[in-house]
């Protein structure tokens, strides 16, 4: 196959104007998630396989066809990663947190690959910001979880998402919630699609999912089993929710019986969140417990939960609710320089700017000073210094209010602290 020197098809380059609103919504949501009480990690992108297929379920889509798979140079096989919790649970054990650290929240922000056919809202390579909360079996604890799903989609300006929350039991719950999945849509068999046929053996729970008009049709059977233990904690997730954190059930979130998740290692509370201005590809996040993980992977038995956003959809989001994206933050000051001898001046003086914090930019192309003035306005400069043969001579420096259009003169020495003291501090990027 020949090479091209293009993106690869699902993944894409963010542009400087778009990694503005990027920053703006990771800096909201980092902000959010302090107050929390999250702390950041960061873990590989590439893992051994096995951290995966030891987590996410053999029979689901992203183990069977979407995960970057290879050998790599020392016969290894490793994955990229296809999703965030697996990697944190790893890292968990590996430093021993298990054993040492009690409660553990922890945040990730990073790509994330699936080799998925790419469309609207899906992607080969995305970003997911991530929450894993380890050693907290608390029902309060997947209703704050909840709560922080909400503050933050609520923080980054989105007012239409949709809260969906379903109860799918515990492991020992599973093989009866099986067995009545079974029961229900065997004798519905032939209406069932080809897959869903087979899904019905290997992981009818997968059913629920599948997107066939009538596949769908059919889901609208009885609720999942679960016992009294896991009905009893849902209850109380539902109860936090709407008396401590006022939601109400079909207002703010709705009890949807037949969601279930891609992944196979949830257990209990699970949860997505769709959002109506998006197409085919909804879903702008989703979680849940995860109590069986740890130990699956190798640890002792530790309740967790958690969820991941996905940043291109909750970016699509705000644009179907015509949220305006954060401007970038222009450079406060414009240098600009008329002659050779000023050019030298007026690198060191932007030297000079930036080292006292002030964002400033220049050019040394030797253009009229005319068009520098085009460059500072289409940059949104505060303020221009300007530099010719006169100002050399005087030691001074010319500084021009490009909002007020005033022009003054001030001494070589005194010009940083001036601009200073008229830039708003986000323009003065250091302290
Ligand atoms: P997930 O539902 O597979 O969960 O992914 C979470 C979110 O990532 C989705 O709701 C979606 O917004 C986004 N996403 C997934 N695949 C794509 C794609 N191909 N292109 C664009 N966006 C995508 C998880 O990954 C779990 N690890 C979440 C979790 C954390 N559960 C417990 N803790």
């Amino acid at each position: 196959m020949a090479t091209r020197l293009e993106a690869l098809g699902g993944t894409s380059d963010l542009l400087p104007d778009e990694t503005a609103r990027w920053q703006a919504v990771e800096a909201r949501a980092r902000a959010i998630l302090h107050c929390y009480g999250y702390q950041e990690i960061r873990t590989p992108i590439l893992e051994y396989a096995e951290v995966f297929l030891q987590s996410l379920g053999e029979a689901t889509e992203i183990v069977q066809k979407q995960m970057y798979l290879f050998e790599d140079r020392g016969g290894r096989r490793v994955a990229l990663r296809p999703e965030g919790t697996a990697s944190a649970v790893r890292a968990y054990l590996e430093h021993g947190l298990d054993k040492t650290a009690g409660l553990v929240k922890w945040y990730y922000i990073g790509p994330m690959f699936r080799a998925e056919r790419p469309q609207a809202g899906r992607r080969r390579q995305f970003h997911q910001l991530g929450v894993e909360v380890f050693g907290s079996a608390s029902p309060h604890r997947d209703a704050e979880v909840l709560a922080l799903l909400m503050d933050l989609l609520n923080a980054l300006g989105l007012r239409t998402a949709i809260l969906k929350v379903n109860n799918l039991g515990c492991r020992e719950d599973r093989p009866k919630m099986l067995s009545g999945l079974r029961a229900y849509y065997e004798p519905r068999r032939r209406e069932l699609c080809s897959e869903c046929q087979q899904r019905l053996v290997v992981n009818p729970l997968r059913i629920l999912d599948c997107k066939q008009p009538a596949c769908q049709a059919l889901a609208q059977g009885p609720e999942l089993f679960a016992c009294t233990k896991c009905k009893g904690h849902f209850s109380d997730v539902l109860h936090d929710l709407e008396n401590t954190f006022g939601m109400k059930q079909s207002q703010d979130y709705v009890f949807e019986k037949r969601l279930v998740r891609g992944l196979d290692y949830y257990t209990r509370t699970a949860f997505e969140v769709t959002h109506p201005g998006l197409g085919a590809q909804d879903a702008i996040g989703g979680g849940g417990r995860y109590d069986d993980l740890v130990q699956q992977m190798g640890g002792p038995a530790t309740p967790a939960i958690g969820f991941a956003l996905g940043l291109e959809r909750v970016l699509m989001a705000l644009d179907a609710e015509q949220v305006a994206p954060a401007p970038p933050t222009p450079p406060a000051v414009f240098v600009a320089t008329l002659g050779e001898a000023a050019q030298t001046k007026g690198l060191e003086l932007l030297h000079r700017l930036r080292q006292a914090g002030v964002a400033a930019e220049g050019e040394y192309e030797g253009r009229s000073l005319k068009r520098q003035l085009e460059s500072a306005n289409k940059l949104r400069c505060a303020v221009v210094l300007m530099l010719g043969e006169d100002e050399l001579a005087k030691g001074t420096v010319a500084l021009r209010d490009m909002q007020t259009r005033q022009q003054t003169e001030v001494a070589w020495e005194a010009c940083v602290a001036e601009v200073r003291r008229r830039v708003t501090p986000a323009a003065a990027v250091r302290a």
